[in-house]
């Protein structure tokens, strides 16, 4: 699908709701764990456009191999639905299945049209580049669940209200906001971060010349050192109300699982962002990655099996930014020709370090007003890592 084109809404309608949850309640039943009901968000909106449930044995093996769905779309990640054996064996072909959140309400509903034994060291190599454990991705993989189900669903409204509720909108939504806004030109904008001083610095160099800003951090399940998504939410806030024009950004919440999946991701979060409506996406330095397990401009590399038109959306690449003394101000190398000396340059690793100490990092990294919320947050929380 490309740009414009309109997404797949698998969400139930208002007056079919309650017919759907009665029959549910004659279905054999699959409990979600955090990533399905994370997925099923998005697949219900339309996020994950073309994606109309989780994938079948076709699907999965074509985008395992080829980053492509059975029908030529580019899709790059696998969306599964992983059980244990021991519930695939009371499945059947064709059976409808209810998946219940973990808080025992009704999520969706499932027509089972495949049921397969995945490959999983084959799927983690292939999607992720390795297969060892430490890789946060890779392990989940292991631990999800052996057997996949695969199929339509019809997704059921979440009724409970988080901190994002209102922050959260549709990719029908914010493509009528951009429209709205009279925006021809919108870019992207990812992360699983507090926005930092290179951040700031790539989206506004974008902002130079597109119309608007779609500022969407994920907010779903991360890994257990990141920070906290509420705690981001607040340092959001706080940036936006002091340093961002408000009528050339708009900020909505993107509730997807991180997958740390490197290149394969950013190509999933550039397609997410075109459901959303933007005509650009931003990829900077290691997008989506972990560790050491990729190159620091792999995924950006990835985009060249693609062409932007078969995507529906161009991607903008940003190299590694930093703040640099003699410059007195953001650069990358692109720009700046003083030595690596004169570069204010902190990893994620050293920030959390120094916010457990109660060590401020410095304004050539983040925003005082960022550092703020992280220092209130780390001093209460000693122990979050
Ligand atoms: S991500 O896992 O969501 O990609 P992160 O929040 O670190 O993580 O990054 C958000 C986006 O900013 C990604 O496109 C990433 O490549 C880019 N980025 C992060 N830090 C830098 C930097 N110092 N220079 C250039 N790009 C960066």
């Amino acid at each position: 699908m490309t740009r414009g084109d309109a997404v797949t809404n698998c969400m139930v309608p208002d007056n079919l709701e309650a017919k759907l949850k009665k029959y549910a309640l004659g279905l054999r039943h699959v409990v979600a764990d955090e990533i399905t009901e994370s997925d099923l968000i998005q697949i219900g909106v339309g996020a994950f456009s073309p994606l109309s449930g989780f994938m079948s044995e076709g699907d999965y093996n074509s985008v395992v191999e080829n980053m492509r769905l059975q029908n030529g779309s580019v899709w790059p990640i696998p969306i599964t639905l992983p059980v244990t054996d021991e519930t695939a064996a009371k499945i059947k072909f064709q059976d409808d299945i209810a998946i219940i959140r973990q808080d025992g309400t009704l999520a969706a509903v499932m027509r089972v049209e495949s049921i397969y034994q995945p490959q999983i060291l084959h799927e983690a190599q292939r999607v992720y580049k390795t297969t060892d454990t430490a890789h946060p991705g890779v392990n989940r993989l292991y631990t999800r669940g052996s057997t996949y189900l695969g199929g339509p669903v019809q997704v059921l409204r979440d009724e409970r209200t988080d901190a994002f509720s209102d922050s959260f909108y549709t990719p029908e939504q914010t493509r009528q906001q951009f429209a709205k806004f009279g925006w021809k030109t919108i870019v992207g904008f990812q992360t699983r971060n507090p926005i930092h001083r290179a951040h700031e610095y790539i989206q506004k160099t974008a902002l130079e010349t597109v119309d608007g800003l779609f500022l969407n951090p994920l907010v779903g399940p991360t890994k257990s050192d990141d920070v906290p998504a509420e705690v981001r939410l607040r340092a959001y806030q706080a940036i936006l109300q002091y340093y961002y024009p408000k009528d050339r950004v708009f900020f909505g919440v993107y509730k997807a699982a991180m997958r740390y999946a490197g290149p394969r991701e950013a190509i999933m979060h550039a397609l997410v962002r075109r459901n959303y409506g933007c005509t650009h996406f931003i990829v900077g330095r290691d997008h989506a990655g972990v560790g050491d397990y990729y190159g620091t401009y792999d995924a950006q590399k990835i985009f060249e099996n693609f062409s932007a038109e078969e995507l529906g959306i161009t991607p903008l690449f940003f190299e590694h930014a930093f703040y640099c003394r003699k410059c007195s101000g953001m650069a990358t190398t692109k720009s700046c020709p003083h030595s690596e000396t004169d570069r204010v340059i902190l990893s994620g690793t050293k920030v959390r370090q120094m916010l457990r100490e109660g060590i401020a990092p410095p304004p050539e990294f983040s925003r005082a007003e960022v550092v703020d919320v992280l220092m209130e947050h780390y001093q209460h929380h000693p122990s979050i890592r």
